[in-house]
């Protein structure tokens, strides 16, 4: 993927997605276990799965996206249609593409695809990534008070 440095706009941009590669998609997984740090190993662990697993389970579930803004392709999406509710399983944006409404624009593309067929969207954020808390808080969702992994929260925005 060739990323963009988009320039701050003054309207909201226009979100699509095309298909990845292969090798985009490890491009992702790598991003993810970048982002999960030092928390990768507990979240495993609460997941009860080896690090290899979580690969297989990365390949295997739901739909990978590779996101563009106003054309320019700036992210990743790894979501999954399960139970009446959609997860968001990733969103990462790159760097330079960031703070500039793509990732709301991307919430309310999803809200808008998944409302007649899905009762909520769910994720799971770390609590150390207090922008993107307050991120999701923005778009709707609320913090949702059952178990999960060490350090992490899920999160639910009812549709
Ligand atoms: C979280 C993320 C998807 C939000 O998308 P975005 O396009 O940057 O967000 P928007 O421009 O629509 O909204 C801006 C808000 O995003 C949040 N945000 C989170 N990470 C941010 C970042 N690295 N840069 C700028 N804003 C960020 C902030 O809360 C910001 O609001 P603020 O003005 O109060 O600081 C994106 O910043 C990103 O990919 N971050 C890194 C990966 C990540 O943390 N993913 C979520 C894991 S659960």
């Amino acid at each position: 993927m060739k990323t963009a440095q988009a320039s701050p706009k003054e309207e909201a941009p226009i979100v699509d997605y095309r298909v990845p590669t292969e090798s985009e998609r490890d491009v992702l997984f790598r991003m993810i276990l970048d982002q999960l740090g030092g928390q990768s190993e507990g979240a495993m662990a609460f997941l009860g799965m080896t690090a290899e697993q979580f690969a297989q389970v990365y390949r295997a579930t739901g739909e990978v996206r590779v996101i563009r803004a106003d054309g320019d392709e700036v992210g990743y999406l790894w979501i999954e249609e399960r139970d009446r509710a959609l997860h968001v399983h990733a969103i990462i944006l790159c760097s330079g593409a960031r703070g500039q409404g793509i990732g709301t624009r991307v919430l309310q593309a999803l809200q808008h695809e998944f409302s007649s067929r899905v009762d909520a969207i769910e994720l799971g954020v770390q609590d150390e990534n207090t922008a993107a808390i307050r991120f999701y808080e923005r778009a709707g969702f609320q913090r949702v008070p059952v178990e999960t992994a060490p350090g992490f929260s899920i999160m639910r925005l009812p549709l």
